[in-house]
């Protein structure tokens, strides 16, 4: 009832789905108010950020109300649905919030940044019957579902290996937010791991064990997060075993998978999917140039969920982001022990 009433109709009688911004970085500028503006059924109610200057400029650009309070922005505006975009120590208190006024929220990853913290967060949502999900692009993508398809076309599939990589230099690494672990929660595991955990969660589900090295000080730097994460895992009960490579620091900007099957590979490469044959011949490839497809898809179907605005227990995605989240944990624990971790 309260959704019908917070929902406005413009004259031809379609629904406006009234939007709440938090967060103005570059992650909002670059996907997130584009995707919006892209639509006719979406009215961006207000930006919350706490840089003034920042909201002064884009005021200024789009003309839409601005707030460095949450609560003013969500009482002048009353939105029904919010995207959210912050550093990650900052989510935990503005999602309290939405979930205690029933807005149904589009969290940018990770989920958390712990498990624990994850369960906490999952629980404001599932407390107030409100609907949350996490921003996971690639999910939403035709390279990665066509990727998946091909999958039949391998045969049985034994081996994986995940590369994803970026050239940051020293001054990068020391810079911002990202920079210290006890606020962003971690690098090269958790900020960038993120989506190819994710993406082999997508794919092949929870692992069963996970061993992981990391790397905190390759440069001489005034950071304290992962440059650099390698970790080993399996899935589906050891049968098949998966190489993750992620690094902030590399020589080039690069994300790769390889899938092994016993009759023939798929290879990905930035936004390629190439199957080969036992033999290594190529059978067929196909590129998608369109990464702003799959983060107006993650939009749709985001407004299209937060129609019911209603916590779903089973939802698939929101268990997948725990895992990760478990996932993420683990390799943390066996990097500081040394051990191999099990989570079957
Ligand atoms: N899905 C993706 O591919 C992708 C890519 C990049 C970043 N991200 C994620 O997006 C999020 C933001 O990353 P970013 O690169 O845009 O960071 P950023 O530092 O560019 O932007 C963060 C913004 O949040 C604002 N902010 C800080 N505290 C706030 C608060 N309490 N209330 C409102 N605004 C606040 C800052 O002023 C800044 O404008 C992170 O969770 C990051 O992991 C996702």
């Amino acid at each position: 009832m309260k959704q019908e009433l917070l929902k406005s109709a413009d004259a031809s009688g379609s629904v406006t789905h009234k939007v709440l911004v938090v967060g103005l970085g570059g992650q909002t500028r670059k996907d997130h108010i584009p995707a919006l503006m892209r639509r006719k059924d979406v009215k961006i109610i207000g930006i919350v950020d706490t840089n003034q200057a920042l909201l002064d400029e884009y005021h200024l650009l789009i003309g839409v109300p601005v707030f460095t309070s949450l609560v003013d922005a969500i009482q002048t505006g009353m939105p029904d649905l919010a995207i959210v975009s912050v550093p990650h120590f900052e989510y935990s208190g503005i999602l309290r919030t939405l979930a205690a006024h029933k807005i149904a929220t589009l969290k940018e990853k990770p989920l958390a940044m712990t498990y624990q913290e994850a369960i906490e967060i999952i629980n404001m949502y599932q407390d107030s019957d409100t609907y949350l999900q996490i921003c996971v692009q690639r999910r939403f993508s035709k390279l990665y579902d066509t990727t998946k398809k091909l999958l039949d076309s391998i045969g049985r599939v034994y081996s994986v290996y995940v590369e994803y990589t970026m050239k940051l230099s020293a001054e990068d690494m020391a810079s911002g937010w990202r920079a210290d672990k006890k606020i962003s929660g971690g690098g090269a595991a958790l900020d960038m791991g993120y989506h190819s955990i994710d993406l082999l969660t997508y794919i092949f589900g929870t692992p069963d064990k996970v061993y992981a090295q990391l790397n905190y000080h390759s440069l001489d730097s005034n950071y304290t997060i992962d440059d650099t994460m390698k970790a080993m895992m399996t899935y589906r009960d050891g049968r098949i075993n998966a190489n993750l490579v992620v690094t902030k620091i590399f020589n080039q900007k690069n994300e790769k998978v390889r899938i092994f099957g016993s009759d023939g590979s798929i290879y990905v490469d930035e936004r390629k999917v190439t199957l080969y044959d036992k033999d290594g011949v190529e059978m067929e490839s196909h590129s998608f140039n369109f990464k702003t497809e799959e983060v107006d898809q993650q939009l749709s179907y985001f407004i299209e969920k937060s129609k019911k605005n209603r916590f779903d227990s089973r939802d698939r995605n929101l268990k997948d982001q725990l895992n990760n989240m478990l996932v993420i944990d683990s390799i943390y624990k066996s990097h500081d022990i040394s051990q191999v971790i099990k989570l079957g």
